[in-house]
């Protein structure tokens, strides 16, 4: 984890059943850095466990963190420590803010799907878009009403619709996409199948106007192929074996290379790309950022063939 602080952890409030809200404070003066709706912490949660965690907007305070973390989520050791070991008082390293899921600020029209525990940075950008008094229209789905976080809030708030899914009567995401006009923006952020639902009903949308994030990577079982990597601030020429990745290859190097989650989700290893084809496996870049080939995930993607890059 590079670009790290350390915070203290000042509150732990019920956000829904199983759901926790953490709030981080500064240890001195100086205030933290800001932030814009859909940023990301890595955390460092224990000795061996980074985890990345959305930051939740809010316009009023500027002095504090505060991410949510459902109980038993996909985070598996990290969410099992926040909420049965984490101790207000204590420290924390994490990074700084880092930002792969902004928002288009020139849209006229913003849509956002949330699931779950999804609902982290969009409630922000949801905020921050009402204050801008922006179109913006938000469909939450979450198993039922009392694991529905920021319920008071969204409860009767404008362009807001809850959904229930226990219920069994939901609408579907294939339901609610087809309506949203053509110019629209649209963002989601949820589990891994409604992500993968949400990019199958947008694909043949404008790339430009679709923005999605993952907290976790998924399988890619494309094989892989060896390939040189110039390095271009100091012209070496690394080779990258098929069963390895840029980033390992340049930290054996001695090259310093930021990096953290090492798994293609939290974007801190992001280099430009000065030549060459890449064959994409993060889940940080979007369709629109992919097809420019100028800026890769050195700890996952590839070279299509050799590539120089700006490091
Ligand atoms: S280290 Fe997180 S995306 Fe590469």
């Amino acid at each position: 984890m590079t670009d790290d602080l350390t915070v203290r952890l000042v509150a732990v409030e019920y956000g829904a059943a199983g759901i926790n809200r953490y709030r981080f404070a500064p240890l001195g003066d100086e205030p933290l850095p800001a932030f814009e709706p859909g940023a990301h912490i890595d955390v460092r949660v224990a000795a061996e466990v980074v985890k990345q965690y959305s930051l939740i907007w809010s316009a009023g305070d500027t002095g504090r963190y505060e991410i949510a973390v459902r109980a038993g989520d996909r985070d598996g050791s990290s969410s099992r420590h926040l909420h049965h070991e984490s101790v207000v008082g204590s420290d924390y390293r994490i990074s700084t803010p880092r930002n792969n899921f902004g928002i288009d600020a020139e849209g006229t029209e913003h849509h956002l799907f949330a699931g779950g525990i999804g609902i982290t940075p969009l409630i922000s950008m949801y905020r921050w878009l009402t204050a801008s008094k922006s179109t913006v229209r938000m469909d939450y789905w979450s198993p039922t009403a009392d694991r529905t976080l920021f319920r008071d809030e969204l409860a009767d708030a404008p362009g807001v619709s809850l959904f229930a899914t226990a219920a069994g009567s939901a609408p579907r995401l294939a339901d609610r996409i087809p309506g949203v006009p053509s110019h629209a923006h649209l963002y989601c952020c949820g589990p891994p199948a409604m992500v993968d639902e949400f990019d199958r009903l947008t694909a043949d949308r404008d790339p430009a106007l679709v923005h999605r994030e993952r907290f976790t990577a998924p399988a890619v079982d494309r094989p892989a192929d060896a390939f040189t990597v110039t390095l271009h601030r100091s012209g070496r020429v690394l080779t990258v074996p098929a069963n390895r990745s840029i980033l390992e290859i340049c930290c054996e190097a001695g090259v310093d290379a930021e990096f953290s989650c090492e798994e293609g989700v939290c974007g801190a290893c992001e280099v430009k790309v000065l030549a060459g084809a890449v064959d994409h496996r993060d889940t940080v870049l979007g369709p629109a950022e992919r097809a420019g080939h100028d800026r890769m995930m050195i700890c996952c993607s590839r070279g299509r063939g050799d590539l120089v890059i700006d490091l």
